[in-house]
């Protein structure tokens, strides 16, 4: 008989508020009574704490991951005429954030093990006719896993372009002592009730060393203003609430403990299917740390596994189906990103959060068990 889906009856966003309920309801009384509930003070406390979270100079809040990249670009001049280069495989919220800015996204494919951008494949479209106009890079520690930062500095530095960070699904995660979210020029983040951190709504930032460009990005978020109600230049409204931010403080105190109890899952994972013939587990780079925003298997026969596990109670996806440069938005499939497709007829985003129980990992191995090859 197969596993009954009673132990997945609280998903992520709904244990998370659970964990945190006595100081999630201290926090929202404290906004509501406070009188201010948009750029206030605890946007500014969030964005000082998680500033130094990161260790890093500045942080700016911003309405979404989206916008957080939208932002980032306008506040670099970087909008219509211009190009910036994107990995194929990621979700289309990076080309969104992109294509808002007025650039037009630019796909470059992906190594196949850490399914981050690949920094050879970069240098090839820099080189090439597709490459004219590239003025900045941005790139997508997908999963939670930092990319080949090195690699793709060298390659920026040579070609002179931006290298900016999309850190939406790596909270927490480490590239040689440094948390991803300080390497680059700025790094643009989502608090999307799913991520690792997670507020009750839309929520995004900006994190940066660069004091100039973070003033700029206040004033871009909030209609170009310097002075209350005079424009300065053309701006937009992204501002992060009150409520959100007071949300996000609860949830920044924990953020370590939760991406530790993601590592020691991953890691029971990694052990069960160290010697498994139906699908390889994540690679981790050398000096790096995973922040396990998803744990994702590569699998040969992907739909067949994705469908006995549904069938099984597993609630498991496949992140990402459509590379973005075959997504009518934005591409024609046109291009040869043969790593891009691969990954996306091949990844399947296992169980992965801090309150998983043990009987729930073990309804998934039990169920992969089962599964022939
Ligand atoms: C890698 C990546 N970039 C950007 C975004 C966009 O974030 P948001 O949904 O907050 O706009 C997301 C989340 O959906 C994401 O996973």
């Amino acid at each position: 008989m197969p596993s009954t889906t009673n132990h997945w009856s609280l998903p992520y966003p709904q244990a998370d508020q659970r964990r945190h309920e006595v100081a999630l309801t201290h926090a929202v009384q404290r906004v509501f009574a406070s009188g201010s509930y948009i750029l206030g003070a605890e946007v500014e406390a969030f964005e000082t704490e998680f500033a130094a979270f990161l260790g890093c100079g500045q942080v700016v809040g911003a309405a979404s991951g989206t916008d957080a990249i939208e932002l980032i670009l306008r506040a670099l001049d970087i909008g219509a005429g211009s190009k910036v280069a994107v990995p194929s495989f990621a979700p289309s919220a990076v080309a969104a954030g992109v294509a808002r800015s007025g650039a037009k996204p630019e796909f470059v494919d992906i190594e196949p093990g850490t399914f981050t951008l690949c920094p050879e494949a970069l240098d090839d479209l820099l080189r090439s006719f597709r490459g004219r106009g590239v003025k900045a890079t941005v790139v997508v520690h997908l999963y939670g896993h930092p990319a080949d930062w090195e690699s793709l500095q060298r390659v920026a530095d040579e070609h002179g372009i931006e290298l900016l960070e999309d850190c939406a699904q790596a909270h927490g995660a480490i590239w040689h002592g440094r948390r991803v979210g300080t390497l680059g020029r700025a790094a643009a983040f989502s608090f999307y009730p799913t991520k690792n951190l997670a507020a009750l709504g839309d929520a995004g930032a900006v994190a940066t060393n660069d004091a100039a460009l973070a003033e700029r990005l206040r004033v871009i978020r909030q209609y170009g203003w310097k002075q209350r109600y005079v424009s300065e230049q053309a701006g937009v409204n992204s501002r992060l609430d009150e409520l959100q931010a007071a949300v996000l403080r609860v949830k920044l105190g924990a953020l370590n403990e939760s991406v530790l109890q993601r590592r020691r899952l991953a890691a029971q994972y990694d052990a069960r299917f160290a010697a498994s013939r139906v699908v390889t587990a994540p690679k981790v780079r050398g000096g790096c740390e995973h922040a396990y925003h998803q744990y994702v298997v590569r699998c040969e026969r992907r739909d067949a596994l994705m469908q006995h596990l549904q069938q099984s109670g597993i609630p498991v996806a496949a992140l990402y189906p459509v590379p973005l440069h075959r997504q009518r938005a934005y591409g024609n499939g046109e291009e040869l990103l043969l790593e891009s497709d691969r990954a996306a007829a091949a990844v399947l985003s296992l169980p992965m959060h801090p309150y998983l129980s043990e009987e729930a990992m073990g309804a998934v191995f039990e169920a992969m068990e089962r599964f022939e090859p």
